[in-house]
């Protein structure tokens, strides 16, 4: 089975690596370049290619796909909305993903934004490098005792609901499915509730064309002022604009981006010395209650093993032509 792997770092080629030593009939070429309709054709001769979350897997990409005889496509990471799924499977072309390889990670993470928005600590690390000890602009508040509202509870959600919970917060959710693991640790309630009641709100749902922008005026209205937004799950869950207009009406106490609208050209590249010409990220950024990070949520030790693992067994699954949980289009 030979796979050629798109839009791979450094981390990713060593993760890989290791794992193939327990798969030797699978063959890998590494490659910098994503996934694109310009670099689609690239996978003439491979039987397989692996994407991730910011490759765009559209029509015209999955057609060259299948023009190449190009016969699985092998998603290192949980979320698809970047895949045109009609016509993945008008070609037969199988899909498999990686739904769950470190929920905590991102869990994790995403307390890590909240924290940090709220403490300011993005702005205490900066002032005490330049010797300025003082506390102006610092202060938060205490998130014991508070109300948490959390987004989606699946994996990650319900990793989320744990971590606060072990603050000693009130935990709150909102989601399609009740989740029953998380019986006695957090009470399901509508969206609007979890809007109006919580002080911290944490995203953890997939986007799908049902939730789209579901963070807009609209919905920002109704949440209480002073409110920690985090949103590590996908940037067009909000809409940007109406986040600008929130932060400038002082809606918010923080907010904690690891996913925003505009990531894709960003993500995992270092564009330090450009001149960005329109960036809502830095816009965003002059906001001093605002912490972003670029799509970091997943990437721990543990997460990027789980990642190889669960990838190259996605592999052996395709070979043996079993059905699998980690179906995209099942
Ligand atoms: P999951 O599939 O285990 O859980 C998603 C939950 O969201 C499900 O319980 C589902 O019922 C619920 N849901 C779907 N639509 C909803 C809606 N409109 N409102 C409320 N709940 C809704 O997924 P998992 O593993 O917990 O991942 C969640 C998301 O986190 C992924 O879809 C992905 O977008 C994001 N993610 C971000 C990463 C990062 O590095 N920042 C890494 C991995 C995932």
């Amino acid at each position: 089975m030979k796979i050629l792997f798109y839009d791979t770092k450094s981390y990713d080629q060593d993760s890989f690596t290791r794992e193939l030593e327990h798969y030797p009939d699978i063959e890998i070429k590494f490659l910098k370049a994503d996934l694109t309709k310009n670099t689609a054709e690239l996978s003439h001769g491979y039987d397989a290619v692996c994407a991730f979350v910011n490759s765009d897997i559209g029509t015209r990409t999955v057609e060259i796909l299948h023009e190449n005889h190009v016969k699985l496509i092998l998603m290192r990471c949980a979320g698809f909305n970047n895949v045109d799924l009609e016509t993945v499977k008008k070609y037969g072309i199988r899909i498999l993903r990686v739904p769950g390889y470190s929920p905590e990670a991102v869990a994790e993470h995403a307390m890590a934004l909240a924290l940090a928005a709220n403490r300011r600590l993005h702005k205490a690390y900066v002032k005490v490098r330049e010797n300025d000890f003082s506390l102006g602009s610092l202060m938060g508040f205490n998130f014991y005792q508070k109300t948490a509202g959390i987004v989606g509870t699946g994996k990650i959600g319900a990793a989320m609901v744990r971590i606060c919970h072990g603050f000693g917060m009130k935990v709150i959710a909102y989601d399609v499915y009740h989740n029953p693991s998380l019986a006695g640790i957090a009470d399901y309630v509508s969206l609007d509730e979890l809007l109006s009641q919580s002080d911290l709100i944490s995203l953890h749902c997939p986007l799908t064309d049902d939730n789209y922008h579901m963070i807009n005026r609209e919905t920002i209205q109704k949440m209480k002022d002073g409110v920690v937004l985090v949103n590590t799950s996908r940037g067009a869950l909000v809409k940007t604009d109406d986040l600008i207009e929130g932060i400038r009406a002082r809606k918010f106490f923080g907010v904690g981006l690891d996913v925003y609208e505009e990531e894709t050209p960003n993500v995992f590249e270092d564009r330090s010395d450009e001149i960005l010409e329109h960036s809502v990220t830095a816009r965003l950024l002059s906001f001093p209650n605002v912490m972003i990070t670029s799509h970091q949520g997943f990437f721990t030790r543990e997460a990027l093993s789980a990642i190889a693992c669960t990838t190259l067994e996605n592999v052996r699954t395709f070979e043996r032509g079993e059905a699998s949980p980690n179906d995209v289009n099942p």
